[in-house]
């Protein structure tokens, strides 16, 4: 295991994520990740889809590490960064900059914290909002804002938590685009993990999983999931 991980992260660089054998429960509660084992292993738009319960923000509070596995290993070299169902839980300054200069790491020297505040708005399609009240924002558009702040922040692996339940087909629309374009952008793609109940953004990742029974299936295309779930839900 070890010489795959190293060869894996010495070419790319990209980042490396393995759950070994991963075990967790809340207090009094059954294992809700039991023996859970999958990889990430370079950048791209992973969806996960599964029933309420079956443990999708648990996982994701695994692996940007707020709460350590009971049993088994957890290796992570990317800088994980969650986005919420809803911006409004997540976005706390009154513009669109003040927002992103909290989110900026301190190591950033101030001649510097204009470009990257900058860039990242113009990455995902808000590069005209810098000095925008967040309340005047769309939801949206709040939520683009919210990636954002995971690029300002230097993260390389999003953790999307039913990211569009939220917001109207137009806004659901434009992130996802932003998403596909930050996960398969030539120079610099980061990483993203985005649970979804709506089966047809499926059609977008790069592969997805079912988490069930305390796991994780192995990644498969979007649209073999879609038909798997769809013959499941015909049975
Ligand atoms: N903070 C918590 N404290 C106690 N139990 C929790 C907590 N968060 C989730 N659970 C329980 O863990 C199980 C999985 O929940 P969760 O990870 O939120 O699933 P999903 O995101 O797939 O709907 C559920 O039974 C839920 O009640
Ligand atoms: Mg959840």
């Amino acid at each position: 295991m070890k010489n795959r991980r190293d060869s894996i992260l010495k070419p790319s660089g990209h980042g490396y994520l393995e759950f070994d054998k991963v075990s967790f429960s809340w207090p009094n509660e059954v294992n809700v990740i039991d023996q859970c084992s999958f990889s990430i292993e370079k950048p791209g738009l992973w969806m996960l889809v599964g029933e309420n319960g079956s443990g999708k923000s648990t996982l994701f509070r695994l692996i940007s590490g707020v709460i350590p596995p009971k049993s088994g290993k957890i290796f992570c070299s990317f800088r994980p960064s969650m986005v919420y169902q809803n911006p409004d839980h997540q976005l706390l300054m009154p513009t669109c900059k003040s927002e992103l200069m909290l989110s900026a790491p301190k190591t950033i020297p101030h001649s510097r914290l204009f470009d990257v505040i900058q860039s990242a708005l113009e990455k995902v399609d808000l590069g005209e909002m810098l000095d925008r009240p967040i309340h005047t924002l769309s939801g949206g558009q709040k939520q683009r804002l919210a990636l954002a702040g995971a690029i300002v922040s230097n993260s390389n692996l999003l953790l999307l938590d039913e990211p569009t339940a939220l917001l109207d087909p137009e806004s659901q629309n434009s992130v996802l685009k932003v998403m596909k374009t930050l996960t398969s952008s030539p120079d610099d793609p980061i990483a993203a993990i985005w649970v979804t109940h709506r089966l047809e953004e499926l059609n977008f990742c790069d592969g997805a999983a079912i988490v069930k029974n305390g796991g994780i299936s192995n990644w498969n295309t979007g649209s073999k999931v879609f038909q798997e779930l769809k013959s499941l839900a015909h049975r």
